[in-house]
Parts: C-alpha cells; sequence; structure tokens
C-alpha cells in the first residue's frame, strides 16, 4: 500500500500519536506505525491502557488524536508549539495535558517519566471531567461555546476559573444565581467554606386547612423544634385563599406563607427570595417527620452539601423486555433517588432546577402534576455524578402514606405510577444518559437499634417511631 491509500484506507490522520505508545519509545515511521499499532493492537484499547498519548500537530496545529486522548483518559502530550487549545480562554490546560516543545520531541520519554502516580491520576480525572463537561457531545461543545460569549459580553457576572476547571463545570454553574462562590454548593471543601448551621423548611400544601389533626399541623411543630430550623414556609397550592396565622400552629420559629402564584408541581421548586439559607429541607404536606430525624438528616446534609439526603428512598433499573428504564419503590438493599417529601438540599438547586431545565420537561412535571422529584433526582445526579443519600430506616413512612388515602394523595392514583415510568425515560432522552446512580449506603445515627440504654443515644426518637 502507498502510505496515502493507507491513510485513506484507515481513515487516519496523518500523523498518529500512537507511534511512541508502542513500547520501548521507538519513534516508528509513519508506515511502521500503522503497521504495529493499527493492526496488531486494538486501537481504543490501547488508549485506555496507556497513561500517555503523544498528539503531534496534523496537517493542521490541531489533531483529531487530543479528543480522542482525553476521552480514553490518557493524558495528551502536546507536541504542536503555537497551538491554541480549545475553550483556552477558560480552561486551564496544564491541570489535563502535558505540553511540549515539539522541537524538544527526544526530551518527551524523560518528560513523562517524572510525573508521579499522583500526578498522573488528577491529570487522568481531570481529562474526564473535562470531556464530559464540554466536549462529549455537539450540544455541550456548542453550549460551552455560548456560555463563554455570554461570561465575554457579561463581564460584571462572568464564571470564575475555579468554576470553569472544576466538578460540576461551567454549564452548571450558572452565574445569574451569585458571583460569590461561596454560595454554590459545589465548592465547599476547595474554599474551606463549612456549612451553614441553619435550614429553611419549605412545605408543601395542597389541601385546605380543617382541622388540626391535619399531618401538616404535626409537622410544622416537629420542623420547628429542630434548633437549626432558620424558618418555615408554606408553599400555599390550594384553590382557597390559605387561613389566617391563628389558625396555623403557634411557633416561635419564623413562619410565613408564600401563596402559589405558580400552583404547579415545578413551583415547589421556585427560588423564592424567602429561602435565604443554603440548606433546603423539602416536605410534603403529609409528612411524618419528628425533630430528631429532621437533625439528624441535617447533621448528615452538612457533610454532604452538594447532594440530596433524605428518608424515603426509591430505585430505577434497566427493563431489558421493554427496552427502557423502569422506576421501583420496591424495598431493597439498593436505591437511587430520594423523594423530595422529606429531604435535604442545598437551594441553589431550585435556581438550577427553574432556570436550567427545559420547559418542556417542566411543563411535563406540571402537566402531569408528578415526577417533579425524580427530576430533581436526576438533576442532581447529572451535576454531582453521585447517589443521593439516605438516612435512617423509616418503615412507617410508606404504611402512613397508604393509610392516609386522602383524596389530595396522589400515591393512590394508579396512573401516577405508570406515569412515573414514563417521566424516568422523558428525563433520560432529554439528559442524553442515566445520570441517575445507585447507592447501597445508609447513614444512621450512632448506637442505632444497640442493646444500651436509649439514654446514652442522641437522637432517641428515632427508634422510638
Ligand atoms: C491493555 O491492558 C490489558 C490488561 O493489562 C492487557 O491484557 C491488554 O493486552 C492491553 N491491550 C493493549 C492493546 O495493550
Amino acid at each position: 500500500l502507498s502510505l496515502s491509500s493507507l491513510y485513506l484506507h484507515l481513515n487516519l490522520d496523518f500523523s498518529l500519536p500512537v507511534c511512541l505508545l508502542c513500547r520501548n519509545n521507538i519513534i516508528y515511521s509513519n508506515v511502521c506505525c500503522v503497521y504495529v499499532c493499527v493492526h496488531r493492537f486494538d486501537y481504543q484499547e490501547l488508549l485506555h491502557n496507556s497513561s500517555f498519548c503523544l498528539v503531534p500537530r496534523g496537517r493542521r496545529l490541531g489533531s483529531f488524536r487530543f479528543l480522542e486522548a482525553l476521552q480514553a483518559a490518557c493524558i495528551p502530550v502536546l507536541l504542536s508549539n503555537g497551538w491554541e487549545l480549545p475553550f483556552s480562554e477558560v480552561i486551564d490546560w496544564s491541570k489535563a495535558a502535558i505540553i511540549g516543545d515539539e522541537r524538544l520531541l527526544l526530551q518527551v520519554p524523560s518528560i513523562t517519566r517524572s510525573v508521579g502516580s499522583d500526578r498522573i491520576l488528577a491529570l487522568r480525572q481531570q481529562t474526564q471531567f473535562l470531556w464530559d463537561a464540554y466536549f462529549s457531545s455537539v450540544t455541550k461543545i456548542v453550549l460551552t461555546t455560548l456560555e463563554i460569549i455570554h461570561d465575554r459580553i457579561q463581564t460584571h457576572m462572568s464564571r470564575s476559573r475555579l468554576m470553569w476547571n472544576s466538578l460540576p463545570g461551567g454549564l452548571y454553574a450558572l452565574p445569574e444565581f451569585s458571583s460569590d462562590l461561596t454560595l454554590f454548593p459545589f465548592y465547599y471543601s476547595t474554599l474551606g467554606k463549612s456549612p451553614s448551621q441553619e435550614f429553611t423548611a419549605v412545605i408543601q400544601a395542597v389541601t385546605p386547612l380543617q382541622s388540626q389533626q391535619q399531618p401538616i399541623f404535626k409537622l410544622i411543630l416537629a420542623v420547628a423544634k429542630s434548633k437549626f430550623c432558620a424558618q418555615i414556609l408554606v408553599l400555599w397550592n390550594c384553590e382557597k385563599p390559605p387561613p389566617p396565622r391563628n389558625k396555623w400552629p403557634s411557633i416561635t420559629t419564623p413562619f410565613s406563607i408564600i401563596e402559589g402564584k405558580r400552583k404547579t408541581m415545578s413551583g415547589r421548586f421556585f427560588p423564592h427570595q424567602a429561602i435565604i439559607t443554603d440548606a433546603v429541607l423539602s416536605l410534603d404536606e403529609d409528612s411524618v417527620l419528628s425533630t430528631n430525624e429532621v437533625d439528624f438528616a441535617f447533621i448528615v446534609w452538612q457533610s454532604f452539601p452538594d447532594r440530596i439526603v433524605g428518608y424515603p428512598a426509591r430505585s430505577h433499573y434497566w427493563d431489558s423486555g421493554k427496552g427502557r428504564w423502569g422506576y421501583t419503590s420496591k424495598w431493597t438493599n439498593e436505591y437511587s433517588m430520594v423523594l423530595t417529601g422529606a429531604a435535604f438540599y442545598h437551594r441553589y438547586y431550585h435556581h438550577l432546577y427553574t432556570y436550567y431545565l427545559p420547559t418542556s420537561l417542566l411543563s411535563m412535571v406540571d402537566q402531569l402534576a408528578n415526577c417533579e422529584d425524580i427530576l430533581m433526582n436526576f438533576l442532581i445526579s447529572a451535576v454531582t455524578k453521585l447517589p443521593p443519600i439516605k438516612v435512617t430506616q423509616k418503615k412507617q413512612y410508606k404504611e402512613t402514606m397508604m393509610q392516609q388515602g386522602s383524596k389530595a394523595s396522589r400515591w393512590a392514583d394508579p396512573d401516577h405510577f405508570a406515569q412515573r415510568q414514563s417521566c424516568m425515560n422523558s428525563f433520560t432522552s432529554w439528559f442524553g444518559f442515566m445520570p441517575l446512580l445507585h447507592s447501597q449506603l445508609r447513614l444512621d445515627p450512632v448506637l442505632f437499634k444497640d442493646q444500651v440504654s436509649i439514654l446514652r443515644k442522641k437522637y432517641r426518637d428515632i427508634e422510638r417511631l
């Protein structure tokens, strides 16, 4: 084969980065290279197996090998003097690639050998983050381009370099939210910030108040007793106007009612100005929680401020028979969602839910009056690449919900479940992948269910329930 027909045949760029990978650090001629690397080895596997991938200039300064290496978590070793790397205006490539000097080609082996294993791991992790955040699809590339232009125009609220170069990346860190990095859930450890000591409880109310026996009364009293509770907000989503303050439980914790201008399911995650604390405790009006449970879940959230932490959990699975995702409320050892009827998360997710997600998904949720909690879990897992966190088992939760069987209880509706299945599939197709991740972790208080006196336990009520 002549050189050119060989390239044509294999559809390869003129300069192959794989040359140096062919062991022994021998730089073969291009022909050898094609033979040795492409025919004797599986190219993709070779990329994945390698720590470093040479990216010399191709026909132009840039080469497709660069993105290929990035995708495969192979640290690109760039040999293309004068090449402006993609999005270099915001991306710090020195954290993910080695930028060599093409005139000093023969020094490359010693340079790569001098990189320690910790740095190799850090560089490889950064390749994966950057690939996934900005290059993994045409949509991401276009969005990144637009957001960089947006940052250039709106300089007073452009993203900082930290936002672009650390998880979850610039596309998920909306500068409209704040220019203060400490107000986002992602940078606590980088900035050495400790999570706040207070939360805002946001209760979604959909049934009119008739008696003091209604679960929402007990719930408000239990939550108000938590020493971490800064305020309680009731999102009043009933047709009837809310009852006057004196009809509500008398508590000293600041209490306010927000009348839903948006009487919709997505409205419960609207970033209301009134929510001033970083932590939000999201509650359904019929959730049954004790003060101890609230306190314990909040303490856990403080350790995981970027995740959703809560009680009732659900799971997803791949239904191979139907070729689609399934939703299950079966009690197994695994979960991938935490219901927002009793969960803590950072208030930034209200902002992201309302302004990042497309109107198509939000209106789907509103029309069905269902799935808003699934969508929130999708969003948070897509951002963090981590599963939610479940705290202490609470067997009563399900039963109490069922017993009530009130008209308002949407769980009683048989369509409800089927809708949730189809929501999962619509959400997955918008995200382009299934962001939910399974977890088997459950966090319980110290001495939970241990055979010791209840007096020695800090969260006594959790077991008494
Ligand atoms: C990749 O690594 C695996 C495991 O070490 C090895 O079996 C395989 O042959 C390697 N593949 C290539 C192309 O080097």
